[in-house]
């Protein structure tokens, strides 16, 4: 197994209490909770209020991860922040969670890599330590997905929720048993039509015919996503445990990015890994894209459900196509 250089310290998570259930999509859509349940595996969402920023998420999220390790926002040099739904286009969400942490000492930025942004983010922390840039990185997963999703779209409305998730990354102790073993991160810029926002952004700025085509909400060719993931997770499992020096019969505990229970079967039967030792809980939140690995993280952690000193195989896939897995040891 390889020796770390970093470490997952702790980690923290915010989901609004507001509930989007599949009975409560019936009432605005041609679907079936029968129909949703069949091709996801979701059964209801959390929903964030106008009020519940990404900022405001992430704060929750990431004052819980700092109170875990013990730290204040002050002992902050970075904050890496993934989603792929900022509060604004300008300034990055990462800059105003800065601001109501009150975490002066930090630089503060925002990764656009989708779904596997949180492993992104992670990546990039890693770095900053590798590099001798920072000793402490705040790494954020957080998205208000319901305001860039179509809810006249059955196809997409279905899939999507709200959620934060954060984690102290820092040098490691080696004296802990924690650390990240490997990461791997990779794209298809090639896919990018699979899955986009046409409309809203510099190519095409937000104007009557953009909102009137509703042009600013997800498109997604769902059948096309799913083959690709599944390549995707192929070649990215095999790469972080050669990385890590780590067999797939090592790993203790599969956390996949939580998009739709049919992906997560597929990869737990590449990974050559029963279901009790694949984390599940798209059923009650829906795709939080980047917040969704470190929810089921977090959710594994606080039922003592990690196993201690033993590798964990994270994987994510995304709009891009971005795709990343890691082996980390418990936070
Ligand atoms: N309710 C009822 N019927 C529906 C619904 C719905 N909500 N949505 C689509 N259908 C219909 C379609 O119209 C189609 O009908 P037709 O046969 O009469 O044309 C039929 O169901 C089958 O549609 P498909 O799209 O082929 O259904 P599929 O089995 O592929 O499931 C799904 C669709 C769930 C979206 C699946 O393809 C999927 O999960 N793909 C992966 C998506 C994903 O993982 N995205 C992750 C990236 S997210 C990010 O980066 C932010």
């Amino acid at each position: 197994m390889k020796r770390p250089f970093a470490e997952m310290a702790s980690i923290g998570v915010a989901v609004p209490p507001g509930v989007l259930t599949n009975a409560d999509l019936t009432r605005m859509l041609d679907t079936s909770d029968e129909w949703i349940v069949e091709r996801t595996g979701i059964r209801e969402r959390h929903i964030a209020t106008p009020e519940q920023s990404v900022a405001m998420l992430s704060r929750e999220a990431s004052e819980k991860a700092l109170e875990r390790a013990g730290l204040t926002a002050r002992d902050l040099d970075a904050i890496v922040l993934g989603t792929a739904s900022p509060d604004r286009l300008l300034p990055s969400t990462a800059c105003d969670l800065q601001a109501l942490l009150g975490a002066d000492n930090a630089a503060a930025f925002d990764i656009a890599a989708a779904c596997p942004g949180f492993i992104f983010a992670t990546a990039v922390a890693e770095g900053l330590i590798a590099s001798g840039q920072s000793e402490t990185v705040l790494v954020v997963g957080a998205e208000k997905l319901s305001t860039i999703t179509d809810f006249q779209d059955r196809s997409t409305a279905i899939l999507f929720g709200d959620g934060a998730g954060a984690a102290i990354v820092r040098r490691a102790s080696g004296t802990n048993g924690r650390g990240i073993l490997s990461t791997f991160i990779k794209s298809d810029g090639k896919l990018a039509p699979l899955l986009y926002r046409p409309g809203g952004g510099s190519s095409d700025p937000i104007s009557e015919q953009v909102v009137c085509n509703r042009s600013h909400y997800m498109k997604m060719a769902g059948r096309e996503v799913f083959k690709a993931a599944v390549l995707a997770m192929a070649e990215a499992f095999d790469e972080a445990l050669q990385r890590a020096g780590v067999s797939a019969d090592e790993i203790d505990l599969l956390i996949p990015h939580q998009a739709n229970i049919r992906i997560i079967e597929a990869t737990a039967k590449h990974a050559g890994m029963p279901m009790n030792k694949v984390m599940v809980n798209v059923d009650r939140y829906g795709n939080t894209s980047s917040a969704s690995i470190p929810l089921a993280l977090a959710r594994m952690s606080s039922e003592g459900l990690l196993p201690s000193g033993e590798p964990v195989l994270l994987f994510g896939y995304g709009a891009g196509l971005t795709y990343a897995a890691q082996v980390v040891t418990a936070p």
